[in-house]
């Protein structure tokens, strides 16, 4: 079997807080391999975004820490690394993009040279070759006149080519895995679209890995190879596009695309709801963690939590329903 790029077991992250340490994600797994991209979609405070500043380690800085579990890079386990050896893992190895491309930039400094800078202390470039890879990146990440443009200031720009910029910065030292948490939802529609067709065109021309987060299915389903749904911190289905849009197992990805107008071709008519509201991860029932919101709840569901299986369609899914007949029963 070929080793996955990035593989994450039992991720359990969370924030030290005056009552204790608080969950944010509950035993997180998942993997992505070379070449693919995996989206994580899943309602506002389900641990998208803390997933993935676990995994990028970043979560330190947040004032958070992984509690449990392992993340694997090329087979290597970072979750324990030091944070020295972090930085040089990313931005050359593994590269974020934001929400918010205002905030990775540096307003103080011309968009080439905040390339350029990645570019020497990363790949040990020296000043001219650095500048030239650097105004490469903006015209691969389609800026026009780049050169000209290599020379402004992020606030001369407009925040789809700020994003643009960000995308080349994160790209400059050829990482093997992007993580990309809603990159798009800052910026207006029609940018949203050449930007998600720009991560399309890297992904197929580059072979990077993308993980990309988004609460947008229309997006996922788009450019994702593989799909995980979260649900209070924790994955509740996890497959191919085509099993878990087109096929889903879980009663609450089956809400969520319920919910979305225009996936399932129903347009103009009354969206469905998920009736009840997220639990906190914290307080969570007994059982499935679902069981409060789910149509089809069973009485094994209120005191049996399900594991992520593998199910009648094929994909991953943490519920009773999906539980296959045991060998020989
Ligand atoms: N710095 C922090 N300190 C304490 N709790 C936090 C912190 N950051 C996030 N959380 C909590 O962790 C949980 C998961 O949050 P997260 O930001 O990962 O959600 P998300 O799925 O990314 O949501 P969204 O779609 O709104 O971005 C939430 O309950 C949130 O309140
Ligand atoms: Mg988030």
């Amino acid at each position: 079997m070929t080793q996955n790029l990035l593989e994450v077991r039992n991720l359990t992250a969370g924030f030290e807080t005056e009552n204790g340490f608080v969950k944010a994600t509950d035993r997180v797994s998942l993997s992505l391999a070379q070449g693919q991209t995996l989206c994580i979609v899943g309602e506002s405070g389900s641990g998208k975004s803390v997933t993935s500043l676990a995994i990028m380690r970043l979560i330190d800085y947040a004032g958070g820490f992984i509690e449990s579990g392992e993340v694997l890079f090329k087979g290597e386990n970072i979750a324990g690394k030091k944070q020295q050896d972090m930085m040089r893992i990313r931005g050359s190895k593994m590269a974020m993009i934001f929400q918010d491309p205002m905030s990775a930039l540096n307003p103080v400094f011309k968009v080439g040279e905040q390339i350029a800078e990645s570019l020497r202390t990363h790949k040990k470039l020296g000043e001219k070759q650095a500048w030239a890879k650097a105004v490469d990146m903006l015209r691969l990440v389609g800026i026009p006149s780049p050169e000209m443009r290599a020379h402004q200031y992020p606030h001369e720009m407009s925040g789809g080519m700020c994003q643009r910029v960000v995308i080349a910065m994160a790209l400059a030292c050829d990482p093997e895995l992007i993580i990309a948490d809603e990159p798009t939802t800052a910026l207006d529609v029609t940018v949203q679209a050449q930007i998600l067709d720009l991560l399309a065109k890297l992904k197929r021309e580059l072979k990077t890995s993308i993980l990309l987060i988004t609460h947008d299915m229309g997006v996922a389903a788009e450019i994702a190879d593989r799909i995980a749904v979260m649900y209070a911190g924790a994955i509740v289905e996890e497959g191919t596009v085509d099993q878990v849009f087109h096929n889903p197992s879980h009663p609450y990805t089956v809400g969520l695309l319920r919910s979305i107008p225009g996936l399932d071709g129903e347009r103009g008519g009354e969206l469905y709801t998920i009736k009840g509201t997220i639990p906190s991860i914290n307080d969570l029932p007994t059982g499935c963690r679902f069981n409060p919101r789910c149509p089809h709840v069973m009485d094994r569901c209120l005191r049996e939590e399900p594991p992520l299986m593998p199910g009648k369609n094929g994909q991953r899914a943490a519920c009773w329903l999906e539980e296959l007949p045991k060998e020989g029963a």
